[in-house]
């Protein structure tokens, strides 16, 4: 059976958790290929409120294999407070849990060079979740990362260490004035760590191979979004990875072939955290109503998202890029009340209008938003079940937002909650999706 996807399609927290925990009931191994614990996916069960930064968003149904893939750098402190806290909560991690071996870890002085850069004098802060995951996957690159395989070897670890805390320590100092770390401290640390991960750790893409041959059902889940893709985000403001599709075969170890089914999660508004373009962004009464109706509050750092209109262009530039086959929007309950909902159609650049998102960076920071408004719903529509129940504004909302990304919906999300989704097709749920169009055709 070929694999599904679920992408973030604007700049992180579009609700891929809510949508990975509701239909990973048909899956039976949930993957996570990219990123590390920057990520914050919020996800209520039966009004239990459960976040995840590393494991993945299936967890929390048995009989499940979950996954951290070879693409990621994991916080191995992290992970063990994270498996601890769903242990205590009854959730058995531990047998539903693997780890890659070659999946890079985040030591404490890329948590340090993370804060560093960030307060640094010269430069653009980014906003980074501080979680040291662009230290982490630089030293990825320059080939001086220390991966989960080393982490439970003790001679390869101590070998690793040395070459590494020596040469951090002095960039710390020298360059930054920060404090050295003690070596023999990092050491134990991880060490000890890396004994409790070690019975999880494995060679996860053979794993994943094997059980797509075996016509498992395996789901991706991205974290952040096509937005804070290193490569086709909004560069320099983006996190270090691939946090699109096309991270997807590299960061888990299968071939691209294998991904049949591409979901593309969206919020009917959007939103971001830290620095960068954002040119649908909202100052006004109407952020703050989506701010506060939406709780758009950082999972990982608490910090207030920014807010803002739905961007097209920027969604159909996700959706040509990684191929989406259904949209899943979320968040329409949110702007219930509005008495008028707009969609960012195009921008102004420079006196010019331009209809497709400019991957120039500068450019995008330039944008002026072509905004065009739409009648909005008072309905509270959290309660609502079924599409024909919504109210015609908002049916109408949903099908402009369709047929302007060129993208059919899929899913339709009015809370947080598990019960409170429509599925355009319940009895086929993430099979193949139905043809292009609207909410009403
Ligand atoms: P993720 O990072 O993409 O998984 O998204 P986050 O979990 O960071 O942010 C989405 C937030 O919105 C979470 O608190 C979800 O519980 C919540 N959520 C998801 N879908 C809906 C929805 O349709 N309506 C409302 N009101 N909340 C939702
Ligand atoms: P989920 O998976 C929203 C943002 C940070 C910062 C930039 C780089 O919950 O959607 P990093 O710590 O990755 O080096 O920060 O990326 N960012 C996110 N924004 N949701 C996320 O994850 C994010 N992960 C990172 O705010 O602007
Ligand atoms: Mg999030």
């Amino acid at each position: 059976m070929p694999a599904t996807s679920v992408i973030g399609a604007q700049w992180g927290d579009e609700g891929k958790g809510k949508i990975i925990d509701l239909i990973t009931d048909q899956a039976d191994v949930v993957v996570r290929f990219q990123g590390g614990a920057n990520a914050g996916h919020t996800v209520i069960v039966e009004g239990n409120k459960f976040v995840f930064h590393l494991l993945p968003s299936g967890v929390l149904r048995e009989g499940k294999l979950n996954v951290l893939g070879g693409g990621l750098v994991i916080d191995p402190a992290q992970l063990l407070s994270e498996i601890d806290q769903f242990t205590e909560r009854g959730i058995d991690v531990m047998s539903r849990l693997a780890v890659a071996g070659n999946a890079h870890c985040v030591m404490p002085y890329h948590k340090t060079l993370d804060a560093l850069r960030e307060g640094r004098k010269a430069g653009v802060p980014i906003g980074t979740t501080g979680r040291g995951i662009g230290p982490a996957y630089a030293d990825k690159a320059h080939r001086a990362g220390i991966r989960m395989y080393d982490l439970i070897d003790e001679q390869r670890l101590r070998a690793r260490l040395e070459a590494n805390v020596e040469e951090k320590n002095r960039f710390i100092t020298q360059v930054y004035e920060g404090e050295a770390l003690d070596l023999e401290q990092v050491f134990a640390d991880a060490w000890a760590l890396g004994q409790r991960l070690a019975p999880l750790v494995t060679d996860t893409g053979r794993v994943l191979r094997a059980a797509l041959d075996d016509g498992k059902h395996v789901f991706f889940e991205g974290a952040q979004g096509v937005m804070l893709d290193i490569d086709h985000g909004t560069y320099p403001f983006v996190t270090s990875s691939n946090s699109d599709t096309l991270g997807i075969a590299a960061g888990a170890g299968v071939s691209p072939r294998r991904i049949g089914h591409q979901i593309g999660v969206v919020k009917a508004y959007c939103t971001r955290v830290g620095a960068g373009p954002f040119p649908s962004e909202l100052f006004d009464a109407q952020a703050d109503h989506l701010r506060e109706g939406g709780g758009e509050f950082g999972a990982t750092t608490g910090r207030p998202r920014r807010c803002g209109w739905f961007d097209v262009p920027v969604a159909r530039y996700a959706a040509q890029l990684c191929e989406f086959d259904g949209l899943a929007i979320t968040k329409l309950d949110v702007m219930s009340g509005m008495p008028e909902v707009g969609l960012v159609t195009a921008y102004e650049i420079d006196g010019e209008t331009v209809d497709e998102y400019p991957v120039d960076t500068t450019l995008v920071e330039r944008a002026k938003p072509i905004i065009e408004m739409f009648p909005g719903w008072t309905e509270n529509v959290s309660a609502v079940r079924d599409v024909a129940d919504l109210p015609e504004t908002c049916r109408a909302f949903v099908d402009e937002i369709c047929s302007r990304v060129g993208v059919p919906w899929e899913i339709l999300s009015v809370g947080p909650g598990r019960e409170s989704t429509m599925f355009r097709n319940p009895a086929r749920r993430t099979a193949d999706p139905t043809p292009a169009g609207g909410v009403s055709s």
